[in-house]
């Protein structure tokens, strides 16, 4: 849709973007500015002139894309990060039991879950997202939306009402679906969410995280982690703490703000883009890779082909590390999961249909 705005070699077929993004041509320069002028000639004084806020900006940006109307999310810290947050901050003073997981979850959330488990005496069960049991002893639900794995997609509609009926709040993690799929927070009354911005955002490695608190459940969003960036008056280092009365309540420490500008800078290629076209655009993608794979070669294809579904294929190989290893000597850029998965992104601002029939023919060649 928009390829001519990244800087993909000569010669590669990058379809890893579900890890990290490709990198935007302006954003090099963009931050040779940051650095330079914001950093180097303005020092200190630049954190009033847009980096104190450029968390909550960011946030709105992202927002944008992820159906939050403004005020509502916040850049900063890692997904896992937020995952804590989002979780302590559902779980306070509940009187229900348990934590409920996705069991094929991203291992991250699942540690976290256990860690909040351990501090809040809540027990974690992991249940399958079809049989997920919601009841009157659950506190909260975490849920990713698309499976880092496989690519399936959780029904966030179904799931958040389901959730919603036993009176439980429920998490979602976009990671692997913000910047694929059309997402409706506001509009599904989501409670929380959180994803990482370094896949199909393009922020870059170990770009910030965001978080998503709904107005309404912002006065009471208790942040474990009350850090003076969170703080209503932040420079009047009082020695109690009293939350921001908005999103900022998010906010943890000071904000890395090289890496958050280069985030801010690679969103502009998300300007006037309509979420519903990068959607049929990458299951168009998708689907193509798909075909192709099944006419070329044996291979077991684990992404469930029905819609809703994410903009990855996963396939099943037995020998998937040196099959990739291959790929990637020729090329062709994905990744695999232990032990035998071969994974393909479809980043619809940057793949196009020749690379996916020439990703797919190169690895026929390889495994046939
Ligand atoms: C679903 C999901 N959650 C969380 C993470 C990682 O979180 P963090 O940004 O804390 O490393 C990933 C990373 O791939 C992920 O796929």
């Amino acid at each position: 849709m928009r390829r001519e705005l990244f800087d993909i070699p000569e010669g590669v077929i990058y379809l890893d973007g579900n890890s990290l993004g490709a990198l935007p041509k302006h954003v090099a320069a963009r931050m040779q500015e940051v650095i330079s002028h914001q950093w180097g000639t303005r020092l200190i004084r630049s954190w009033s002139e847009g980096w104190w806020e450029a968390p909550q900006r960011i946030g709105d940006r992202i927002g944008r894309l992820i159906g939050a109307a403004e005020g509502q999310v916040v850049v900063g810290d890692s997904t896992s990060v937020n995952v804590f947050k989002a979780l302590m901050a559902a779980v306070k003073g509940t009187t229900r039991s348990e934590i409920v997981v996705d069991e094929s979850t991203f291992p991250t959330d699942g540690y976290i879950a256990q860690s909040v488990g351990e501090l809040t005496g809540l027990k974690v069960r992991a249940a399958q997202p079809s049989s997920l049991d919601i009841n009157e002893d659950t506190a909260v639900v975490l849920l990713n939306h698309v499976d880092y794995r496989t690519g399936a997609m959780l029904d966030m509609a179904e799931l958040t009402g389901q959730a919603h009926a036993a009176g439980a709040p429920v998490v979602w993690d976009l990671c692997h679906s913000a910047g694929v799929i059309p997402i409706r927070l506001d509009e599904l009354q989501v409670d929380y969410a959180v994803g990482c911005s370094y896949k199909f955002l393009n922020g870059g490695p170990g770009a910030p995280a965001f978080i998503y608190v709904p107005k309404h459940k912002q006065a009471t969003f208790e942040n474990p982690l009350s850090g003076w960036n969170g703080h209503r008056a932040p420079f009047a280092m009082e020695a109690s703490y009293d939350p921001d009365p908005g999103i900022a309540r998010a906010r943890v420490g000071t904000p890395d703000i090289l890496s958050m500008l280069a985030l801010d800078a690679a969103l502009d290629v998300w300007d006037d883009v309509d979420m519903q076209v990068v959607w049929k655009c990458g299951l168009s993608l998708t689907a193509q890779f798909r075909t192709h794979v099944t006419r070329l070669t044996s291979l077991e294809i684990i992404t469930p082909d029905e819609i809703p579904r994410g903009n990855q294929i996963s396939i099943r190989c037995a020998d998937a590390k040196n099959v990739m290893d291959e790929l990637i000597a020729r090329g062709v850029i994905g990744d695999h999961r232990p032990p035998d998965v071969l994974r393909f992104g479809f980043a619809p601002l940057y793949v196009t249909s020749g690379d996916v029939l020439r990703a797919a023919e190169i690895l026929a060649e390889i495994v046939n």
